[in-house]
């Protein structure tokens, strides 16, 4: 049993972390504690918030100096209360003070279900304590509800306020948690970006005064994402995690005051937020989750991982493999035809791929991005024979099939927007800000939330549509009405699409995308079964996108695709063995033209495909380490692990020549058993040895002449050979060096080519003991 009562005392328990929760002398419900396992109720007066000497300038209650609300570690806090940091709830009704105060009233332990159909919630939590907080004044009570998800150490935690009161009362700001800590030396651990640029994680000391992490936009953004943390150290030692399970605008107060006391609130956007609540009205908060760890970021991202995989992704996908995927756009763009499609799909059949996505432009008009988007019929001069031809097509070649929707927008050049301007989410009056040349639709609106939902039932009615990237290209801009809750009910609107989507179309592999990751959050995550983080594809910048997200997310919701070689966004030239490398850590998949590849091109394609499919429930749903990182070491090295084995990976910046001797280590290993240590196959393009290739070569080749880029079509120079039993000591300790890199002095089978952005894979699986056969 997770939640015990013990008199006036609740207590939460995971696996390795407890929750405290007390009722003080004032009948204020206080956390006494949070972080290591409690074991016994002897030890809970050690926990107590109660002062013993007044303090200078502090407020109290009930003629009691002791009674001050600042020391109190109360589980929300009201402004104008005695508590001087952040309020987390904000109320109030026309013509009145502003004193409130919230008395204990009693309590619930039931089991868990979801308050509001509305909002993302996550499954498996069996009870949830539900405290009952009442005003003494008025008529206004608050339901703190509580879950606790033992096995991943995960607390969630809501809001309910209930207006009982005969007058109107008036929310506007309702954090959906408030958590007080005591400053350990922490570092704060946040993630910054912009388009194709997500996922930056920010490090630094927490400081004094109010840090604020918030999204304004609409969606919870590739600006600031709403998960962030305060550690001390990533491998051990005390840290907390903290996210929403929300994808609109969202804030984040973290406080510091000089006497080391932290105050977390988390929750929606307070930006001129109002919620007016008559009579038997109440409102209920998005959850809030928060994890603690005794072993440092790594075990607060095994927490958050499984939870996520365990707890929020949709059930049918959750444990399921996902196909490999060849995706059309930045291959093809919006210039197509059934022709050119049925090409490669040829193509990505014979290599090995398994589910070809259509991405943007094959609805309406739509031959660039300015009109067409609400109106989802398919684009007969483009497709003559619909998506039902292109998909018996795929199927024929042993593909399925998936498709690109952008189902929240509308084009102002669209057929929707000529019937059904007021469906658009903008001020009429003003000038209305437009992205994309689109709109958002105004989900809002029942009728609207009624056509998003048919429209995209339509398409996933169609026998044969497996896959669904459901893609959202702006943020918002100008809103109808400034007061009030535009952007929590725009959410709420979409909340309830995906949920009848995800009920009508439970089998469906739905992705999420924003622009790449301008809503990637654990919201989504309950409806979604895989995001695409960013849309940069070089494998360069994914190292740090696809760490970003490792720290709250398990690979298995990484979209990754391998790109062209030359990058569409950076420029950078990367091998198509890099990019693999690295976009094979999540669900892997392809998006360049396969038209343009050489012979050699898609051996390496086919064979890299090969190694997927071997790996792929390592790749997709093992547990994944960060062993080092390249903006603190020369190189980023990851971990990924099961029962059976483990992959690790080496991706280095700029080449380090005559750097130090490399040694692979990586954690978790048996000391006592001996392991087979292989490094993956891989081919090298002629290409990259330049003018070098003449030392071997019988005649002169011009580089970048015709002959060696004819030559290098088909012909590529295999990688060293790396194979080496060591044991699970030598792993898990200083490691087992690792073969010379090539420094333009000779070349043998050992030598390891890496150049600039290179990369390495090793396998490692236990050696069976030969007494076992
Ligand atoms: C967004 C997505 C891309 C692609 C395009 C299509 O930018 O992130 O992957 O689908 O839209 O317009």
């Amino acid at each position: 049993m997770s939640i015990k009562v013990f008199g006036d005392k609740f207590l939460l328990t995971g696996r390795d972390s407890s929750y405290l929760l007390g009722i003080n002398r004032e009948k204020h419900l206080v956390l006494l504690h949070y972080g290591s396992l409690l074991k016994d109720e002897r030890e809970f007066p050690s926990f107590s918030s109660r002062p013993i000497n007044p303090m200078g300038t502090s407020l109290y209650r009930n003629n009691d100096p002791l009674a001050m609300p600042e020391k109190e570690n109360s589980e929300f806090i009201l402004p104008f209360s005695g508590v001087l940091s952040k309020p987390s709830l904000e109320i109030y009704r026309e013509n009145e003070g502003s004193s409130y105060d919230f008395v204990y009233q009693g309590y619930e332990i039931k089991e868990a279900s979801r308050f509001d159909e509305s909002l993302p919630f996550p499954h498996g939590a069996g009870e949830e304590l539900v405290i009952e907080l009442t005003e003494k004044r008025i008529n206004v009570s608050i339901y703190l509800h509580y879950l606790m998800y033992a096995e991943n150490d995960m607390l969630c935690r809501y809001m309910e306020i209930r207006n009982d009161d005969a007058k109107e009362l008036i929310v506007c700001r309702a954090a959906s948690s408030s958590l007080s800590l005591q400053n350990d030396d922490y570092f704060l651990s946040s993630f910054h970006g912009a388009w194709a640029n997500e996922l930056h994680e920010e490090r630094r000391k927490l400081s004094l005064g109010t840090t604020l992490l918030y999204s304004d936009s609409g969606s919870s953004s590739n600006r600031i994402a709403p998960f962030f943390s305060l550690y001390k150290d990533e491998e051990k030692g005390s840290s907390y995690g903290f996210s929403l399970l929300y994808s609109g605008s969202f804030e984040t107060t973290i406080d510091l005051d000089i006497s080391g006391k932290i105050r977390i609130n988390q929750g929606i956007s307070g930006l001129m937020f109002e919620k007016r609540l008559a009579s038997g009205e109440s409102f209920v908060t998005p959850l809030a989750m928060m994890s603690f760890s005794d072993k440092g970021r790594r075990g607060l991202s095994q927490n958050f991982a499984s939870f996520t995989k365990e707890c929020l992704l949709p059930p049918y996908h959750a444990t399921k493999s996902r196909p490999i995927a060849y995706n059309s756009w930045e291959s093809v763009g919006f210039k197509f035809n059934e022709h050119s499609l049925h090409s490669l799909i040829d193509k990505a059949a014979k290599l090995g791929m398994e589910l070809f996505v259509l991405d943007d432009g094959w609805f309406g008009k739509r031959n660039d991005d300015a009109s067409s988007l609400g109106d989802w019929s398919v684009n007969k001069k483009k497709i003559p024979h619909g998506l039902e031809g292109l998909l018996s097509y795929a199927k024929k070649k042993g593909m399925s099939f998936g498709i690109w929707m952008e189902p929240e927008m509308v084009s102002f050049d669209s057929e929707l927007y000529k019937a059904h301007p007021d469906w658009v989410l903008k001020d009429t009056a003003g000038e209305s800000l437009v992205g994309r040349n689109q709109y958002l639709l105004d989900l809002r609106k029942k009728e609207v939330q009624d056509y998003v939902i048919d429209n995209v039932s339509n398409i996933l009615s169609i026998p044969g549509v497996s896959y669904l990237k459901w893609d959202y290209n702006r943020p918002f801009g100008d809103i109808p009405l400034t007061n009030g809750t535009c952007h929590y009910d725009y959410m709420r609107g979409l909340y309830r699409v995906l949920g009848e989507i995800r009920k009508r179309f439970p089998e469906t592999l739905m992705e999420n995308c924003a622009s790449g990751g301008n809503r990637f959050d654990h919201g989504m995550m309950t409806y979604f079964d895989q995001s695409w983080l960013s849309d940069c594809t070089d494998s360069f910048e994914r190292i740090r996108i696809q760490r970003g997200a490792s720290y709250f997310f398990p690979p298995v919701v990484f979209s990754n695709h391998v790109s062209s070689k030359t990058n569409n966004q950076t420029m950078r030239l990367t091998s198509l063995e890099n990019k693999f490398d690295v976009a094979s850590f999540g669900v892997l998949g392809y998006e360049l033209n396969l038209d343009d590849l050489s012979s050699l091109e898609e051996k390496t394609i086919k064979r890299q495909i090969s190694f997927y499919k071997e790996h792929r429930d390592l790749f997709e749903f093992g547990s994944f380490y960060r062993l080092s990182r390249l903006d603190e070491d020369r190189f980023e090295r990851w971990e990924i692990v099961n029962k059976d084995k483990a992959i690790i990976a080496n991706f280095d910046g700029i080449i380090d020549l005559n750097g130090a001797t490399r040694r692979l280590s990586g954690i978790g290993f048996d000391d006592d058993s001996l392991y087979e240590v292989k490094s993956r196959e891989c081919t090298h393009s002629l290409l990259k040895f330049g003018p070098l290739v003449n030392y071997v070569s019988p005649v002169h080749l011009k580089e970048e002449g015709a002959v060696i880029n004819a030559l290098a079509k088909k012909k590529g120079i295999e990688g060293e050979k790396f194979e080496r039993t060591v044991s699970g000591k030598i792993l898990n300790g200083t490691g087992l060096p690792l073969p010379e890199l090539w420094k333009g002095t000779g070349m043998n089978e050992g030598t390891c080519v890496l150049g600039d952005f290179g990369t390495r894979m090793y396998l490692i699986k236990p050696l069976s003991d030969p007494s076992d056969e």
